[in-house]
């Protein structure tokens, strides 16, 4: 554990404050917003493309509204290191080398990111950064990378890993943390991209800036149902310098309608997700681009106050605490610097009305009335007293709600909005 972190431990136990340990290396304190090749291009990449992509980025408005990193999937390495074990670019997709990628990028205002793996060979079959984690660090250093995704294909045998998950994992966060320290230079941030194997949200956070959960996300609905209900169960592991990874922004390919775009769009971002978009931008459709440009929702997941976050506070057409990947929780709270989030889910196949009263919410105040804004409309709609009722919510469709205190509710009403244990203090009126 790095000396600060000690430090940081042993004052947290004395004060009696609960700690969670980070990789607070001073990156990566939020999400990362931007662009990833793989599910638009998959192995079909080169430089120019890369560099298309980012000039759209740019040219469409994402960069101006956060979207400040461009990424390197799988596929861009050479099959063969060099003869002193380096790792080399692919001599004809990416010939001006990756300085050259990374120089690009830097100028047009991105930070740049690339992909590698954990074992002796990246998903696609390119070399594996395993025995060879200082050098490749450094190499993509060298390359002027700021971050690398770090994938969990063809992993040793026991008998020569002689290590579990968060061990593999450590050889390059120990490398990279390393290589900061050496170099002086800004840590490049590490993504950890392992499905969610071995408990990942227990433990990534001493090891990485983010960590998958899941498999790889696919365009359709039960895909973005089954993410949501696994990760409503590990809200609690993402916080600042630390998250669960939902996998990319998975829009604009087809498969989703509207409404459940937006729904995974509000997921991905109210629960803190790193939102990398996945598109080929030269064809992104305008309704596609409005969901991505969403900068009351991009504030909230970008929060500089507030890092937890919305969790279900009642599960709805379940009981709660059922898992059910066809159909997640429904009613979902978090903090957040302005006020109160609210994200509503309608798991439905048909439009219905949903409900709830603002004090199941743990950050809402009993005996207070809250303006309510919708953040897809972007309207104020008056003011919510106990309760709210969200109208025909579409299909697989959400409302995403940012609630602010404004002030004592009015006189005359029943003495508790919620009869749970509510009684007068001579015990004369006592219900529930
Ligand atoms: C998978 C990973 C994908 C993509 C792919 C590349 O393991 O989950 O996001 O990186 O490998 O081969």
């Amino acid at each position: 554990m790095p000396a600060h972190s000690v430090l940081l431990a042993a004052t947290a136990l004395l004060l009696g404050i609960p700690t969670v340990l980070t990789l607070s290396n001073g990156v990566a304190r939020l999400p990362v917003l931007g662009y990833n090749t793989w599910n638009a291009f998959a192995c079909n990449i080169d430089q120019d493309l890369v560099l298309t992509q980012a000039k759209l980025m740019k040219s469409l408005g994402l960069q101006a509204v956060g979207y400040t990193h461009v990424h390197l999937d799988d596929c861009w390495a050479d099959k063969n290191r060099s003869a002193s074990g380096t790792l080399v670019p692919d001599q004809t997709r990416f010939s001006r080398g990756m300085n050259n990628l990374t120089g690009e990028l830097h100028a047009m205002g991105f930070n740049a990111g690339i992909y590698g793996d954990s074992g002796w060979f990246t998903c696609a079959g390119y070399p594996g950064s395993f025995e060879h984690e200082a050098q490749d660090a450094q190499t993509f250093q060298d390359w002027g990378f700021d971050y690398l995704k770090y994938d969990n294909c063809n992993i040793p045998f026991d008998d020569i890993i002689r290590e579990g998950m968060v061990g593999k994992y450590q050889r390059m966060s120990d490398a990279l943390t390393q290589l900061a320290q050496t170099s002086r230079k800004t840590p490049i941030i590490f993504s950890l991209c392992q499905w969610g194997w071995e408990q990942v949200w227990l433990w990534g956070a001493s090891v990485g800036h983010s960590w998958r959960t899941t498999g790889d996300i696919s365009p359709n609905w039960d895909a973005l149902a089954s993410i949501i209900n696994f990760n409503s169960f590990i809200t609690q592991a993402t916080g600042f310098y630390g998250r669960n990874d939902m996998d990319m922004v998975r829009l604009g390919n087809g498969g989703l309608t509207y409404d459940e775009a937006k729904t995974h769009f509000t997921a991905w971002a109210l629960m803190k997700s790193p939102l990398l978009i996945g598109t080929n931008l030269s064809a992104i459709d305008d309704a596609t681009l409005g969901i991505l440009k969403n900068t009351e929702l991009l504030a909230i997941n970008q929060d500089s106050v507030q890092g937890s976050s919305v969790s279900p506070f009642r599960w709805g057409v379940n009981p709660d605490w059922t898992s059910d990947s066809s159909s997640p929780a429904q009613y979902w709270s978090g903090p957040s610097e302005n006020g109160t989030v609210f994200m509503l889910i309608n798991t439905l196949a048909e439009p219905s009305d949903m409900f709830f009263n603002l004090t199941e919410s743990p950050w809402i105040r009993a005996g207070r009335q809250y303006s309510v804004r919708d953040l897809w409309t972007h309207t104020n709609n008056g003011t919510a007293v106990r309760n709210f009722t969200a109208r025909a919510v579409p299909e697989h469709g959400v409302v995403a709600l940012l609630l602010k205190d404004a002030g004592d509710e009015p006189t005359g009403l029943t003495p508790c909005a919620v009869w749970d244990n509510c009684a007068s203090q001579n015990g004369t009126a006592v219900q529930g």
